[in-house]
């Protein structure tokens, strides 16, 4: 693996954020305090098949993959093409399979592979930002593949289920992340995370909700 020097991922996370904030949702690429509590929930010494949401500069992807056994597979999701490009040139490891595509095509995705059924879900998607009926979307796919002792971590600002800036459900409100996520799971524990950029919520979710 060729490890890109933080500077470099700063550097594309601002690109990517100037260029298209509401999908990117940050500037700075996640924390290893962040990274840690995404991937420490997972239960990856067991896992076959994990995916991930919105793999950035990788810095979440790498820590999947050294956490991951080594007859594992990793189907990472990224829409930006040039960030899925980048993490296509950064991960050489043959488990990994970079999707430069959105997590809201997770089903087919899985289909035209062959593959079923999803060990665990790391999720950093901006789902404060996105359109009600696509994170619903992307939750309600997650679920129907998640095994039942599966694990789903997300990954939300703290400013987005503050501040009042996102139209959810006909109003301009917060967007209530725990309340959404109740949806889909019947265990949800929160970390709160104030070593990022910016402070934020890691939700690690059990139960998925059929
Ligand atoms: C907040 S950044 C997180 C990046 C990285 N995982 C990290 O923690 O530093 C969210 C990433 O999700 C990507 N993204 C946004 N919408 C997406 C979608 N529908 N499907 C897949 N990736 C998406 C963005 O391009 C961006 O790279």
């Amino acid at each position: 693996m060729n490890q890109p020097t933080p500077i470099k991922r700063l550097r594309l996370m601002v690109k990517a954020g100037m260029k298209d904030f509401k999908r990117t949702a940050s500037f700075f690429p996640s924390s290893p305090a962040v990274v840690r509590d995404m991937v420490e929930p997972l239960r990856l010494g067991r896992a076959k098949l994990v995916v991930e949401f919105g793999v950035g500069t990788g810095v979440v992807t790498q820590a999947l993959l050294e956490r991951m056994p080594s007859s594992a597979r990793l189907l990472a999701f990224e829409l930006n093409a040039s960030l899925a490009e980048f993490a296509r040139s950064q991960f050489k490891d043959p488990r990994v399979e970079v999707v430069c595509g959105g997590a809201e095509g997770l089903l087919p995705a899985l289909a035209a592979r062959g593959l079923s059924d999803v060990d665990a879900v790391a999720s950093s998607l901006g789902l404060t930002l996105m359109p009600d009926r696509t994170r619903h979307d992307i939750l309600r796919a997650v679920v129907a593949r998640l095994r039942p002792k599966g694990v789903f971590t997300q990954l939300v600002y703290m400013h987005g289920t503050a501040v009042p800036f996102k139209r959810f459900e006909g109003a301009i409100s917060t967007f209530p992340a725990e309340e959404f996520l109740e949806d889909y799971f019947r265990d949800i524990d929160r970390r709160w995370v104030f070593r990022n950029a910016p402070p934020a919520f890691v939700y690690a979710c059990t139960g998925p909700i059929r």
